[in-house]
């Protein structure tokens, strides 16, 4: 399935950016290997993100799906923008926010009754990153059961993957290259909490997540 409107592609030979000529924190810069999309990058195509979302579901009342927890920065600043357009311009979306939390696995909700409330709504889900795509096509076939009008995703960055089971969200924000990536909202044991950009792991940072960068390839 196509997304809805074209997003930012960021190549492998893209050039990346040295650590310092951003603001990098310190204590993970040799974590960090180089800048892959600055944090005002990352702003501008969430506002775009808003946008398109305001144009396919405005007028309609949503109910947003967060999945934390590396959802919840990307999340807070998509509805920010979405607000921003409900004040400014002829379209509203009223909106209603829960949160899932899927850390063991096993999906299970918090933050709202439970999914039952779902049905005959429409529903936005917003991840942050989608890899081969098995985290959201659970989450999909949990929020169906549920019998919702719609269901649409959107994700700040999607992976390229030969892995990939083919899911495609309908919002995109950029499609990024197979390689593991880190930035404020995987934080580690809230070590990278402070970091705004998208940046590639350095080796040394690969033996600190080794597990995440193992199950991502
Ligand atoms: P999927 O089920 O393979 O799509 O994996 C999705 C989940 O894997 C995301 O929600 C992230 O938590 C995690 N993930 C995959 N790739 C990365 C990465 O490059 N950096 C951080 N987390 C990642």
């Amino acid at each position: 399935m196509a997304s809805r409107s074209p997003c930012v592609m960021i190549s492998d030979e893209e050039p990346r950016y040295d650590l310092d000529l951003f603001c990098v924190p310190n204590h993970c810069a040799e974590d960090l290997d180089k800048v892959f999309i600055s944090h005002g990058l990352l702003l501008d195509g969430t506002e775009k993100l808003a946008r398109d979302v305001m144009e396919d579901m405005g007028g309609h009342h949503v109910v947003a799906l967060c999945v934390p927890k590396a959802g919840h920065t990307f999340f807070a600043d998509l509805l920010d923008c979405i607000k921003e357009l409900n004040r400014n311009s002829d379209r509203f979306i009223p909106m209603t926010s829960y949160c899932n939390d899927q850390s063991t696995g096993a999906i299970k909700v918090t933050g709202g009754d439970n999914l039952s409330t779902l049905a005959g709504k429409k529903v936005l889900i917003v991840e942050d990153i989608i890899d081969m795509g098995k985290t959201m096509q659970t989450l999909l076939s949990l929020v169906q059961q549920h019998n919702p009008k719609m269901v649409e995703v959107a994700s700040l960055l999607l992976k390229s993957t030969p892995r990939s089971i083919g899911h495609r969200p309908d919002f995109v924000g950029f499609e990024i290259p197979n390689k593991f990536v880190v930035w404020y909202a995987l934080d580690y044991n809230e070590y990278l909490r402070n970091l705004n950009h998208v940046c590639v792991i350095s080796e040394t940072g690969k033996a600190k997540y080794k597990s995440e960068a193992e199950s991502s390839g």
